[in-house]
């Protein structure tokens, strides 16, 4: 595995992997990898020849009291992981490789990016957006690679891509749980015991949710109210938001709903850790299902009420 931290040696490397005729994909990562960012090398290893892993603490999509200093970070760790996963090339510049001096050119998707958790990020999808921009201008990629767990993300980006008319193909990857169902996140590292295990109460919900659904509701406020009376008996989780919405434009559903798919989607304070869940959802039945509308990994492995289930627990 090659490691690069200049956009030059990234540049060079991809030139000659697309001289050997491979497809190149590309994982964007902040670091302190988990098991769910693993899923997303595995999958780029199996669909392309090439894979460039990058590992970069975005400094600009973190508002001024959040917690870019105290972001966990391991990079010699995080390479042993890439290695073993399937990575051809490590991309971890240092910040000024990615912003030098005069930096002044933003990406900015309105709408998608003002809601949900942009709203309680003002500036964050903005940081988002404009990094991956670049990472896609780096390294050229055929596939990109993100996850589920930050749906509203995959969705920023994927709007990104098509209105800069950038050639790359999304690829959106289910949540890799723990199996309590906590979705994997390099913040769970912020948890002390009695909050990773109040931490569950998001998934807890997201299944509150799901019974609704299979039970025959169909009344997005009983839903809504079904995810409020799980997270609010937790007396270590304060809600940032709750939301039943639309899975294309986020706008929230009232009523009775439709026939198709829906979002629930979530951001909790766990003490003074901000953790988001989501899922995607049938309507009727409350089956889970993936970005493209198919049976997820959650309703196939649904006895152990998890998706991504895996033998080590790495918290
Ligand atoms: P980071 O939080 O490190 O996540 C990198 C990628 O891993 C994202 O696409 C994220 O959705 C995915 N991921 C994280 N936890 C996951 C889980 N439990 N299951 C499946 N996928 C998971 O997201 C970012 O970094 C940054 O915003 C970035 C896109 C790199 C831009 O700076």
């Amino acid at each position: 595995m090659q490691f690069a931290g200049s956009i030059d040696e990234v540049r060079a490397a991809v030139a000659e992997a697309r001289r050997h005729g491979l497809a190149v994909g590309l994982v964007p990562t902040m670091g302190f990898l988990h098991e769910g960012h693993t899923a997303l090398i595995q999958r780029a290893a199996a669909e392309c020849g090439f894979v460039v892993v990058s590992v970069f603490v975005n400094p600009t999509q973190f508002g001024p009291s959040e917690d870019f200093a105290a972001y966990p970070r391991d990079l010699q760790r995080d390479l042993r992981t890439c290695e073993a996963a399937g990575a051809s090339l490590v991309f971890a510049p240092a910040a000024e490789e990615v912003y030098p001096a005069g930096f002044c050119t933003h990406v900015e998707v309105e709408g998608l990016s003002d809601v949900l958790c942009g709203a309680s990020r003002p500036g964050h999808f903005r940081g988002v957006a404009t990094v991956v921009a670049k990472l896609f201008n780096i390294v050229g990629p055929d596939r990109a690679y993100f996850g589920q767990k930050d749906y509203q993300q995959a969705l920023v980006l994927r709007r990104m891509a098509a209105d800069l008319d950038m050639p790359v193909k999304l690829v959106v990857v289910p949540t890799v749980r723990h199996a309590d169902g906590l979705a994997m996140s390099s913040r769970n590292t912020y948890l002390s015991p009695a909050e990773r295990t109040a931490a569950t109460v998001l998934f807890q919900a997201i299944e509150a949710a799901r019974r609704e659904l299979a039970a025959g509701g169909r009344d997005a406020a009983i839903l809504e109210s079904r995810l409020l009376a799980v997270v609010s008996a937790e007396p270590l989780a304060r809600i940032d938001y709750l939301t039943v919405a639309d899975p294309q434009t986020l706008a929230p559903l009232a009523g009775h709903l439709r026939d198709g798919v829906i979002l629930i989607a979530m951001a909790v304070f766990i003490g003074r850790t901000r953790l988001i869940d989501n899922a995607l959802l049938s309507v009727p039945g409350g089956l889970n299902v993936d970005v493209e509308g198919r049976p997820g990994q959650v309703a196939a492995d649904h006895n152990h009420g998890c998706a991504g289930r895996t033998s080590r627990d790495d918290r």
